[in-house]
Parts: C-alpha cells; sequence; structure tokens
C-alpha cells in the first residue's frame, strides 16, 4: 500500500484528481471505478475544473459506480445516480450511456446484481477504482462482516452508517435499510484502487486498514491484499498511523523517481 499524507482535505482533493485525470489522460477509454460521499465531492469539483479549463476528456471513459439505496429511483435527490449526475456527470463530457449505477428499483436483484458483474467484465475490468471509507471501515456498502470474496448484491446498512448518513435524508428514520453495492472481491478484482479519507472520524479506521489485521470485520483492510492501493489521506485522518515517518520517506523516495533524481536514491551511483 503506499500512503500519501497531504497536508488537508483540499489538498487530498487535488491529489486524488490528479491520479484520476492521469489515468483518463494515460488511457482516455479506461473504466473508472467511481464512490459517493462527501469524501469525494472536493475531487470531483477538481476533475470537472480539469475537463474545462485543460481539456481532461472523459468522452471515451466508462464508469461504474459502487452502490445505490434500495428504494431509490434516479430522480430522488438522495440516490447515488442523482448525486453522480449533480456533482459530475452532468458537467464533464462523459458518455451518459457509458455511466453504470446500480439500480435501486430492480425488481429482481440477483439478476441486476450479476448483469452488473457482467457489464464490469465486459467493460474489460477496472482500471482505476475510486473509494472512500466508512467510519467503521467499509468500503461501498460492504458493511464489517461482509465476506471478502462478496460480488455485487444487497446489503443490509448497519445502524452506524444510517446514523452517519440521516445528515443527508434529514432522520435516521428516513435512511433507506438496504443498499445493492459492490462486493470486496468486486473492488479487489480492479487494476488499482484510490483510497481516500479525509478527517478525524475516519483515524480509527485508517490505522485498522493500514496497520490492522485483514479481516472482514473492516472491509477496507482487504485491501493489503491487492497489489496496487494509494490511500491518500489528510493528517487529521492520519493522526493514529504508527509507520507515519516511514510512509514519508516511501513517498519522498516515490517524488525523486517520478522527477528521475536517480542518483539521490543511490541509482547508478556504483
Ligand atoms: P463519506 O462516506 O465520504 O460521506 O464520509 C464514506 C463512506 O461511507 O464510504
Amino acid at each position: 500500500m503506499r500512503v500519501v499524507i497531504e497536508r488537508d482535505a483540499e489538498s487530498v482533493s487535488r491529489k486524488a484528481a490528479r491520479l484520476i485525470a492521469d489515468q483518463v489522460r494515460r488511457k482516455p477509454d479506461c473504466v473508472l471505478g467511481l464512490a459517493t460521499g462527501s469524501t469525494p465531492l472536493g475531487t470531483y469539483r477538481e476533475l470537472i475544473r480539469l475537463h474545462r479549463e485543460e481539456a481532461l476528456d472523459f468522452s471515451h471513459a466508462t464508469t461504474f459506480n459502487l452502490d445505490e439505496y434500495v428504494g431509490l429511483g434516479p430522480t430522488h435527490p438522495q440516490s447515488y445516480r442523482y448525486f453522480m449526475q449533480s456533482n459530475l456527470f452532468d458537467h464533464i463530457n462523459v458518455d451518459a450511456s457509458r455511466t453504470y449505477v446500480p439500480d435501486g428499483r430492480a425488481l429482481d436483484f440477483e439478476a441486476a446484481c450479476r448483469l452488473y458483474e457482467q457489464r464490469i467484465k465486459d467493460a474489460g475490468g477496472i482500471d482505476l477504482q475510486f473509494l472512500g471509507i466508512g467510519a467503521d471501515g467499509h468500503i461501498a456498502f460492504n458493511e464489517p462482516g461482509s465476506s471478502l470474496g462478496s460480488r455485487t448484491r444487497l446489503k443490509t446498512l448497519t445502524q452506524e452508517t444510517i446514523r452517519d448518513n440521516a445528515r443527508f435524508f434529514g432522520g435516521e428514520e428516513l435512511v433507506p435499510r438496504l443498499a445493492v453495492t459492490v462486493g470486496v472481491g468486486t473492488i479487489l478484482d480492479a487494476r488499482r484502487c484510490l483510497l481516500l479519507a479525509v478527517g478525524v472520524g475516519k483515524a480509527a479506521a485508517i490505522r485498522e486498514t493500514i496497520e490492522g489485521p485483514v479481516t472482514a470485520q473492516i472491509t477496507a483492510s482487504a485491501l493489503q491484499l491487492h497489489r496496487e492501493v494509494i490511500v491518500v489521506v489528510d493528517e487529521l485522518a492520519a493522526k493514529d498511523l504508527r509507520r507515519r515517518a516511514y510512509y514519508d520517506e516511501v513517498e519522498q523516495s516515490q517524488q525523486l523517481l517520478e522527477r528521475g533524481r536517480l542518483r539521490e536514491l543511490g541509482i547508478g551511483t556504483r
């Protein structure tokens, strides 16, 4: 896991947007896995700016979102389809027919979930999976106890998640009890993962994810098994990390490598 610690939420967003933009420039027809919630908002704002001011071109990209609330249709202001339209898709040049969000109103969820998995496969798999993390360590809506091999399916939300998301709905009783979510196994199939966290409320989950054991109780910890994960966090979310100094050293080496300053790393000096 590459752990990048940025000063604040704004620099976390800028860093994440740069990584996503690099992916889109390198492979214009890439497949992006996208996330909702408050954490990705700054990244989406920056991507919109890059599209407008630097002609970042999404016209060949395909996107798959992680999850959707059961019972909410695309025009419901709290649905994740609505979130994606208003916070990203309506402001960039992505082809609407290639933006996928799980259907929260399917009648046959088993078939809909199988089809979602199939569509990801047919698109060639996800090149870069963007992720937030819940205070309970969930990725997508893979709540504690979710199988680390799980695929897209229905999931019952925990009381903690319902409480965390009540602010968007104006009350806990208005938050749907179920969601349709890609599985941990679906996420692990992505070629690269980019996990963001900001704020002190995520510090414990981030520490468990990066430095704790791999456990279904913290589904984000399954990312330790993935071969290419970048975690970008702000100082507050990083505050409980024990190996902080080492992550900073790795980042310094990475920066030197990217800038071609190889001699400073002892490469080619002997
Ligand atoms: P948040 O949610 O970005 O709104 O904190 C993250 C999540 O629950 O995955």
